[in-house]
């Protein structure tokens, strides 16, 4: 098979290391891509948004299977365009990415189908959105409604702190995103994530993550993208994620269907769970980076085939073949980041790591200038390892990240603490 996975991070690096495993993979293409897939794949720069481009591309490059890593091009109908043009794609619809594209849409999805979740409202007048919150009180949960970077949620512990979060999305902080905002009930509880394949009928689990979010030891500090992650997540049991299928997303994908919108790809859900219930607090349609790169880590090459059965709809057919381990990604950042930073340092000591099926540097906002590694981004590596346990995956993430001689660049130590 001819593959062409649409993305550039550390997440389409974790699923090209995937798919280059799979025997039934002949010629794999990353668009745009960067230095550590350059060094695995073939990278072809493309406009990825761009449904008529992609089209063209696949149809010259004779592609067979094409996998959409980020959000963006799902929401802007990439994989519609796809189909449409006879092209088997891994990914949602445009519709069917509203899931994770606009709040308000999930919550109507939630409220048809039953799928435990947070109380809200929504407002698209400023007035009334701070009446609400000063009837419901603090601590509450402020989001614009449409793609807003992961920067368009407020959780507010006081009560001017959602007054204000009020006032600056109607001001226009988050664009067209914040035109509608949903006030939803403060959830309390720790965070897990779930990852099923849907192929629109049959829902297969492919495991559970944990991220830290925050950039600084002990959960402190901004919010980012994610500074590592782990899977599995001992807080999500067996019995947890069984309820959260019945519970939230066998309901969700049932309405979808219903709606004529059945969703096929993969369904990120963030939860939050107390006392062995989980509730939902946001749907991705894609996979969450970087706890993609700790899922490929432990799935492998099967990993391709799980997406391929996805997207031809036979997904009753398949079954994961698990190992009983564990797998650690670490982030390592430019300083500065998630504010500003500076581009083009030089990282060194890469090429002494081991890389294996256990033991992979997955790279993000990297490129190849004259033979060396230049960090050109925000989160710039993703240090992964696999283990029996978590404790032996994070020794060894650990090890390599002291191999990787880079000044410019910083990373959290405590990756796991939660769960160690
Ligand atoms: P979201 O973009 O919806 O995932 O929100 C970002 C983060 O805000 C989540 O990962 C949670 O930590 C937090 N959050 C969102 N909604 C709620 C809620 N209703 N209650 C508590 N925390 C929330
Ligand atoms: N790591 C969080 C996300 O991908 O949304």
């Amino acid at each position: 098979m001819n593959i062409l996975i649409l993305g550039s991070g550390g997440r389409e690096h974790s699923l090209a290391w995937a798919v280059m495993q799979n025997p039934k993979c002949d010629r794999l293409i990353v668009a745009p891509g960067n230095a550590g897939i350059a060094q695995i794949a073939e990278c072809a720069s493309l406009d990825i948004e761009n449904g008529g481009a992609v089209v063209n591309f696949a149809e010259a490059n004779a592609i067979d299977f094409v996998i959409v890593g980020p959000e963006a091009p799902l929401a802007a109908g990439v994989a519609d365009r796809l189909r449409e043009a006879g092209v088997l794609v891994f990914g949602p619809s445009a519709e069917a990415a509203r899931l994770e594209a606009s709040k308000s849409f999930t919550k109507e999805v939630c409220d048809a189908s039953g799928a435990s979740t947070a109380a809200y409202a929504r407002f698209t007048k400023a007035a009334p959105a701070k009446a609400y919150i000063q009837e419901q009180g603090a601590p509450i949960v402020v989001k614009a409604d449409g793609l807003a970077a992961g920067k368009g949620v407020i959780v507010a512990m006081d009560e001017q702190t959602a007054l204000d979060a009020i006032d600056d999305m109607f001001g226009g902080a988050f664009g067209g995103a914040g035109a509608e905002v949903v006030i939803e009930e403060f959830m309390d509880g720790e965070e897990a994530s779930l990852f099923v394949l849907c192929d629109g009928e049959n829902i297969l689990s492919i495991g559970t993550a944990q991220d830290h979010k925050r950039v600084g030891e002990g959960d402190t500090g901004l919010n980012t993208g994610g500074m590592g992650a782990y899977s599995p997540a001992p807080v999500l049991s067996a019995e947890i994620e069984a309820r959260a299928m019945d519970e939230i997303i066998r309901p969700t994908m049932a309405e979808m269907k219903r709606r004529g919108a059945p969703f096929q790809g993969v369904l990120y859900a963030g939860l939050m769970i107390k006392d062995g219930q989980p509730r939902l607090v946001e749907y991705n349609v894609r996979f969450g980076d970087p706890e993609c790169q700790v899922l490929m880590m432990r799935l492998g090459a099967q990993a391709m085939d799980l997406m391929h059965a996805a997207a031809e709809g036979r997904l009753d057919e398949t079954r994961v073949n698990w190992a009983d381990d564990h797998a650690m990604t670490v982030v390592m950042a430019a300083n500065g980041y998630p504010g500003d930073y500076e581009k083009g340092s030089v990282i060194k000591g890469l090429d002494n790591l081991p890389e294996d099926s256990s033991n992979m540097v997955f790279h993000a906002g990297t490129k190849a200038v004259e033979g060396q590694i230049q960090a050109v981004g925000g989160r710039v590596l993703n240090v992964t390892a696999r283990g029996a346990t978590l404790q032996e995956a994070r020794d060894r993430v650990y090890e390599m990240v002291d191999g990787v001689d880079w000044p410019e660049g910083f990373y959290r130590r405590d990756i796991g603490w939660r769960a160690l």
